[in-house]
This record gives structure tokens, C-alpha cells and sequence, in this order.
């Protein structure tokens, strides 16, 4: 019989890459039938960053990594495994974008893969890094969160168009012998009975490249973007205060709810529902827009930079996205400070 002490995983650092250029709401008035007031009521979305054409989804995602592997205070060869959540891959069948940062960085020999959960995806990526380091298989893992939305964005589309930007986040997440160090808990979950919700048709199988693709512009994003809004906010808050009750803990306690950043009316009815106040809930959404997978990370690294952030606090994050998929998580962040 085995008498190794149990393991858990822990919340190491954070980076972030935050692509220069500015997309403004002034901007898109001159692009689309909208104006900055009509945006900035409906989202709370003023601005988002745009990746230059030789900013791909591993450029960001190497650099954002580099900064987090730099703040564990670990080395490049010390991760044993990396993972990148993604819909806006380098390529989209292969080979993944988790192999392209890896080279990157200079990792090699270790286990890299993408995962598709839409926004959902750095909270997947946590629920993985725990079961892979408390299952005993892997010690540093590597997490991001990358996208680069601006290339599957139909920019004449008002109803998406203002919506999304680009970024990356990463994060390290190693393993523990000190339970106080470790994720409480991570949930994570899918509906695809609402796979239309959210769709780009092309490329895959179903719509392989081809002259209509092209045509009929189904390589870019298709949202119901109202019954997305309606679906969210119920999902979220049933599964916020579920996560809480279960792990038994009140929601005053939280020092950072970080939800994902996909529209301030979404933030504020879940915060007001667990009747946060407004030094509790992190809001990004302003300068960065929706950016997927990389905005939780994105917003974690943010509060990390001002100083809001210390080591041992506890962190809630939630977050919904295509599939439909969703997920929340409790857990300290355990990095240094800053
Ligand atoms: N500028 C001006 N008017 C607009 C714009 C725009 N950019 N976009 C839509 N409108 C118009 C519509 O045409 C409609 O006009 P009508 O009443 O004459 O028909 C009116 O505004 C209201 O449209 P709704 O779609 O009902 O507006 P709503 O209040 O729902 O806001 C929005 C739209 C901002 C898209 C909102 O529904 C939303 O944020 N939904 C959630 C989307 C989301 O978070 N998606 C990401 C999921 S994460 C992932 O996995 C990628």
C-alpha cells in the first residue's frame, strides 16, 4: 500500500499578452451602422485590441506563457505538459497551437494539445491541469488561453463585429503537498442541444474550404446573440451560487469574482445576484472586449499588474461560451507578488 501524501494542484502565475493596436468604438461607427453610445449602453465595451498580421494565436500565446513560466519562478524544462484552449488556432486541423508555443518556448519531449471550449476554455484548462497533477501524472503544467478572434470576425457584421478582441493569457499550474495551496473546486459542463447558438460554420468537415464558404462568409462567427444573453446569465448564476453553497462559502468572502468578459450587463446580473459589491467583481470588458479563451487569464493578469492581487486570496471565475459550454472555479491564487 502506498503512503505518498496526497497531492494538489496550485494557481503559480500569471501572464498576459495584450495585443497594441486599438479598435475603437469611433472606429466602428466608420465600419458599421452603430454608434459608441449604443455599444457602450448594451456591453460596457469602449475599445478592444487587434493582433497585427504577424501577431498569430502562438505569438501571443509563447509570449503570455514566457511571463508566467518567468513569474513560477520555474524554468522552461521544468513544465511537463502544455495545453492551449482555443477556436482560433494557428491552423485548424494541424498541427495544434499547444505544439507551435511549445517550440516556441524551447519545450520539447512533452505532451501538448489544444482544447475547443469556446470562452469556457481556460476554466476547462484548470479542471485539467487538476486532474492531471492530483492523479499524480504531471508536476508544472502549462495552461493558455489564446485567441485571435479578429480573423474569423465578419467586420461588415454589427452584431458581432463589436463584440470580440484579441489576446492571451497563461498560467502555471504545479503541484502541492499543502492543501491550503490547492483549487477548491472547478466545475465545468455542456449543453449541445445549444450548439447553434454560437457557430462558424467553416472550415470542417460539414463545410470544407470551398468557393461558397468564401461566398457565403461561413468562415466567420454566427451568433444569437439575445437568447445567448438570456441563457448566460441564467447558466451562470445557477452555477456560481452552486459552486459556493457546495464548498460552503459566501459569496462575501470572495475577495475577486472574475467572471468572463463578454458583456458588462451579463458581469453586473450575476454579481448582483450573489450580491457582490463592486470591489469584488473585475471588469476588463471595457478596454479589451470579448476575447474568449484569453479573457479570464487576461483579466486575472490585470489585477495581478495593479497590485489588486495577492498571494493567498481566493479567486472565483465563471465563465459560458459556444458549445454551449460553461464553467466556474474557487480557488486561491498562489503566485508571488508582484
Ligand atoms: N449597433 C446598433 N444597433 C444594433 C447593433 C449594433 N452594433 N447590434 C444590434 N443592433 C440592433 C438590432 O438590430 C436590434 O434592432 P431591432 O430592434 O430594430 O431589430 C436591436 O439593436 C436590439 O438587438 P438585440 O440583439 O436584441 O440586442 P441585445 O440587447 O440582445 O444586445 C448583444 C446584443 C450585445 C449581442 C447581446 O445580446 C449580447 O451581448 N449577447 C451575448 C453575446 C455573447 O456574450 N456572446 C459570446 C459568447 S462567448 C463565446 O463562446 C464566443
Amino acid at each position: 500500500m502506498s503512503h505518498a501524501k496526497p497531492v494538489y494542484a496550485s494557481f503559480r502565475s500569471i501572464g498576459a499578452f495584450i495585443p497594441e493596436k486599438i479598435l475603437s468604438n469611433n472606429d466602428l461607427e466608420s465600419m458599421v451602422d452603430t454608434t459608441d453610445e449604443w455599444i457602450t449602453k448594451r456591453t460596457g465595451i469602449k475599445e478592444r485590441r487587434i493582433a497585427s498580421d504577424d501577431e498569430n494565436t502562438s505569438d501571443m500565446g509563447a509570449k503570455a506563457s514566457q511571463i508566467a513560466i518567468d513569474r513560477a519562478g520555474i524554468s522552461n524544462k521544468d513544465i511537463d505538459l502544455v495545453i492551449c484552449a482555443t477556436v482560433t488556432p494557428d491552423y485548424f486541423n494541424m498541427p495544434s497551437t499547444a505544439c507551435i508555443i511549445s517550440d516556441k518556448l524551447g519545450i520539447r519531449n512533452v505532451q501538448a494539445f489544444d482544447i475547443s471550449a469556446a470562452c469556457s476554455g481556460f476554466v476547462y484548462l484548470l479542471s485539467l491541469a487538476k486532474a492531471f497533477i492530483e492523479s499524480g501524472m504531471k508536476k508544472n503544467v502549462l495552461i493558455i488561453g489564446a485567441e485571435k478572434f479578429s480573423s474569423i470576425i465578419d467586420y461588415t457584421d454589427r452584431g458581432t463585429c463589436i463584440l470580440f478582441g484579441d489576446g492571451a493569457g497563461a498560467s502555471v499550474i504545479s503541484a502541492t503537498t499543502n492543501k491550503d495551496e490547492g483549487f477548491v473546486d472547478v466545475h465545468a459542463s455542456a449543453d449541445g442541444s445549444y450548439a447553434d447558438f454560437l457557430v462558424t460554420p467553416a472550415p470542417g468537415t460539414i463545410n470544407p474550404v470551398s468557393q461558397k464558404v468564401i461566398d457565403e462568409g461561413l468562415n466567420f462567427v454566427q451568433m444569437k446573440g439575445n437568447e445567448t444573453f438570456k441563457l448566460a446569465v441564467k447558466t451562470l448564476t445557477k452555477d456560481v451560487k452552486d459552486i459556493l453553497r457546495k464548498n460552503e462559502i459566501d459569496s462575501k468572502d470572495i475577495p475577486h469574482f472574475i467572471p468572463h468578459q463578454a458583456n458588462y450587463r451579463i458581469i453586473k446580473a450575476v454579481g448582483d445576484a450573489l450580491k457582490m459589491n463592486k470591489e469584488q467583481v473585475v471588469v476588463t470588458v471595457e478596454k479589451y472586449g470579448n476575447t474568449s479563451a484569453a479573457s479570464i487569464p487576461m483579466a486575472i493578469n490585470d489585477i495581478y499588474e495593479s497590485g489588486r492581487l495577492k498571494k493567498g486570496e481566493m479567486m472565483l471565475l465563471d465563465t459560458f461560451g459556444g458549445g454551449l459550454t460553461w464553467a466556474s472555479a474557487l480557488l486561491p491564487f498562489e503566485g508571488n507578488n508582484i
